[in-house]
């Protein structure tokens, strides 16, 4: 990457003035930015994404300092700033009830607004040099996967937007944590890498839940009723009780273009398959920190590749653990090892 001229952030934040619409990276994926004051612009989103109307977008504002001037006063706006003076700037969004500046476009016509301060310092530098607050989805085509790299961002929007800034390959990969405050009980309509506990033991007194079914509209994020991403290869969830049976199929393994998701652990039992089939394609990670930084990108790699299945172990569910499993498990469908087996014709001997 050749480093970011401040002409360019400069530029940019003048398009943004100007109601055009910025691609810029966040610490988590890529976003398509536009004035959140804008109602026009706004709704140039929603057409170069090809979004549901029905979907609002976040607002990113520059520090903490200016929640006030995109929400209304009252508790919940002082709840929202408590946690945002923990972990902001980083991957937590608030939703807290909207100032009358921001349109009704912006908020699909709830009287909400999600807001969030990203880390990334090109995204703090774009807002603050814009002088407005940037209402921004993630920066592709909907059904498409949140590019993670100014490349993916590129493949899938084209000339739609104005202007891009590459900032590199975002460091944490998956989307913010979207939480709703009220009282003093905290409830997260997106998981992200911010979890439940953190937020539990960050902020003494206050209760972190997880609402009960993502999917319900009436409790969950509007997002969540529309198509999540899902890659053309079959992505299979794996569990370490797996180990046996990947290797009493090694001949069906064989005869499908499998691509396998790694950790470098012997544990994983995958690293059964691995032995089995050497050619399979491999993407090797650590931890699930650095699965979730790379699992947006890979989905796109191994379709490009002509993967036909994504075998993946399943994370722990703790730390950031508990949105990629959230991830997979949109990706996947659901679909277990027993499901995939039982969905492919029996192997030819
Ligand atoms: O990490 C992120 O959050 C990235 C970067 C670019 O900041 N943005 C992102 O935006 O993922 P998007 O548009 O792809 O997802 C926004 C999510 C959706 O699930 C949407 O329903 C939810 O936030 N959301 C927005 N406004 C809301 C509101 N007023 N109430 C409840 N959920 C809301
Ligand atoms: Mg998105």
């Amino acid at each position: 990457m050749t480093p970011l001229d401040p002409a360019d952030i400069v530029a940019a934040a003048r398009t943004i003035r100007e109601g055009g619409l910025v691609v810029f990276p966040t610490e988590t994926v890529y976003g398509l930015g536009v004035d959140a004051t804008n109602a026009q612009a706004a709704r140039r989103v929603f057409e170069v994404k090809g979004r549901p109307p029905d979907n609002p977008l976040i607002v990113h504002i520059a520090s903490t300092d200016r929640l006030r001037s995109v929400a209304q006063p009252g508790a919940s706006c002082d709840l929202a700033e408590h946690l945002l003076r923990r972990f902001a700037p980083g991957p937590i969004t608030v939703v807290v009830p909207k100032a009358a500046c921001i349109p009704g476009v912006v908020t699909a016509g709830l009287d909400t607004v999600a807001v969030r301060v990203p880390r990334h310092p090109v995204a703090r530098r774009l807002i603050e040099e814009a002088d407005v607050p940037i209402a921004a989805p993630s920066a592709n085509r909907s059904g498409e996967p949140s590019p993670t790299t100014i490349a993916m961002a590129r493949h899938s929007l084209g000339d739609r937007a104005d202007r891009y800034l590459d900032g590199g390959p975002c460091d944490i990969g998956i989307e913010s944590t979207v939480v709703s405050v009220a009282g003093n009980v905290v409830t997260i309509l997106r998981p992200g890498a911010i979890s439940a506990a953190d937020i539990e033991r960050e902020t003494p007194g206050i209760t972190a839940a997880r609402s009960a079914d993502l999917s319900d509209s009436s409790t969950g994020s509007p997002g969540l009723r529309h198509r999540h991403y899902q890659p053309r290869a079959r992505v299979v969830e794996v569990t370490d009780g797996d180990r046996s049976i990947l290797e009493s199929v090694a001949t069906v393994l064989h005869q499908r273009n499998v691509a396998l998701s790694i950790v470098d652990d012997a544990r994983d039992p995958l690293s059964a398959v691995r032995a089995i089939i050497p050619d399979a394609r491999v993407r090797e990670y650590r931890d699930a920190a650095e699965c979730a930084r790379h699992l947006y990108r890979w989905f796109t790699e191994l379709d490009s590749e002509g993967a036909d299945t994504i075998l993946v172990r399943r994370p722990e569910s703790v730390g950031i653990g508990e949105a990629l499993r959230d991830r997979l498990c949109r990706a996947s469908g659901g679909t277990t090892l027993a499901d995939w087996l039982r969905s492919i014709p029996e192997p030819l001997e």
